[in-house]
């Protein structure tokens, strides 16, 4: 079976399409394809907000709601938006393949 797949837009603009396997985050895919835009400075502990990220629909209402924590750090998180989430909380399943992942201009 094809593993789902995010679809990064960067802050210019461009697009990039990664391939990640079910049950790993939107930031491991990032991270292990180069994406510039997400930081993960925490690693993952859901801890500094350094990957914070706006998800488009019909993804965004397919999300399991946030955690506390997830919510008091995007409480910091420069230029939230209605559609904010942390990709280090986002866990890849099969039917968030596809998802449309963008870029804050910068973070915290
Ligand atoms: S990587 Fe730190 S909160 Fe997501």
């Amino acid at each position: 079976m094809k593993p789902p797949a995010v679809s990064f837009v960067l802050v210019d603009g461009r697009r990039e399409r990664h391939p990640v396997a079910l049950g790993d985050t939107v930031l491991d895919c990032a991270l292990d394809n180069g994406v510039a835009g997400l930081v993960g400075q925490c690693g993952g502990a859901c801890n500094c907000s350094t990957c914070h990220c706006y998800v488009d629909s019909p993804w965004l209402e397919r999300l399991p709601p946030m955690i506390d924590d997830e919510r008091a750090l995007l409480e910091y998180a420069w230029h939230r938006r209605h559609n904010s989430r942390l990709a280090c909380q986002i866990s890849m399943t099969p039917a968030l393949d596809g998802i449309v992942v963008r870029m804050p201009e910068r973070q915290t």
